[in-house]
């Protein structure tokens, strides 16, 4: 059964393989708790939960496959788990093999465990609505400047131009696939999809949707789920 109105099959695709080298903790990134659960099964009940993904592909460390499957969250909804790779694109890669009967695929970060549900339907009521590529997008608030190897500035884009991007990036199945066959390395996957070509849209993205990179971030997301119960609620924070 389709956990969305339509017969197309909407897979997300985790990955979770990365050994958080930044926070700095003594285990990988996504098995770090937050408010008492680790990143991962936040990640993962926020997508079972949005209503919106009828499939969940979670791609882990080869020795923390077994952990894995005790510390995700109970539900109809078919969760896999598969070994990930060295780099981000090939842990994309294994989980795209082991979702062979999706339409759309959300690929979402473990990291992003705060992701509000309204975003993750927000991605996915885009791709129903015939977008092909679909990213979520906040303004930048610093100002941006491109520097050469010494440091020196050699440039300024336009700020009102630019966006951070977020996840869960969605995509028409058929499109990633043929993105990654190329075998091109890009820092996120539309930056794949671009180069194929393809037009990619933007939806609002929403500041909880914050990827835990740092020892700041996880300050951040831990006060935010003890203040506000954030993992039980999940709303929304920022809608543009
Ligand atoms: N990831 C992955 N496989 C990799 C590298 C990263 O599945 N080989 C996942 C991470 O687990 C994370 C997401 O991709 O959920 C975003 O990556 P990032 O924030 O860079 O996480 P880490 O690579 O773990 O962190 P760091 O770069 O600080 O080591
Ligand atoms: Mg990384």
């Amino acid at each position: 059964m389709n956990a969305s109105h339509g017969a197309s099959r909407v897979v997300a695709l985790v990955p979770a393989a990365g050994m958080g080298v930044r926070l700095g903790e003594n285990k990988p990134k996504a098995f770090v708790p937050v408010g008492g659960s680790p990143m991962l099964a936040l990640a993962v009940s926020g997508l079972i939960d949005s209503g919106s993904v009828d499939e969940v592909v979670v791609m882990v460390p080869a020795e923390l496959v077994d952990e894995t499957r005790a510390l995700l969250p109970v539900s109809n909804i078919l969760v896999h788990v598969v070994i990930g790779g060295a780099e981000r694109t090939d842990s994309v890669r294994a989980g795209l093999n082991a979702a062979p009967d999706a339409d759309f695929v959300l690929v979402h970060d473990a990291a992003r465990a705060l992701t509000p549900h309204s975003l993750i339907t927000r991605v996915v009521d885009e791709l129903r609505a015939g977008a092909q590529a679909v990213i979520p997008a906040l303004p930048v608030t610093d100002t941006i400047k491109a520097v050469n190897a010494t440091g020196a500035v050699v440039g300024t884009p336009d700020r009102a131009s630019l966006r951070a991007i977020q996840t869960p990036q969605g995509f028409e199945a058929a499109l990633l696939r043929a993105a990654y066959a190329t075998g091109t390395q890009a820092t996120d996957d539309a930056g794949l999809v671009e180069l194929l070509g393809a037009t990619v849209r933007t939806v609002p993205g929403d500041a909880l949707a914050f990827k835990i990179t740092t020892p700041l971030d996880l300050v951040l997301a831990n006060t935010l789920v003890a203040q506000d119960g954030t993992t039980g609620t999940r709303e929304a924070v920022t809608t543009r």
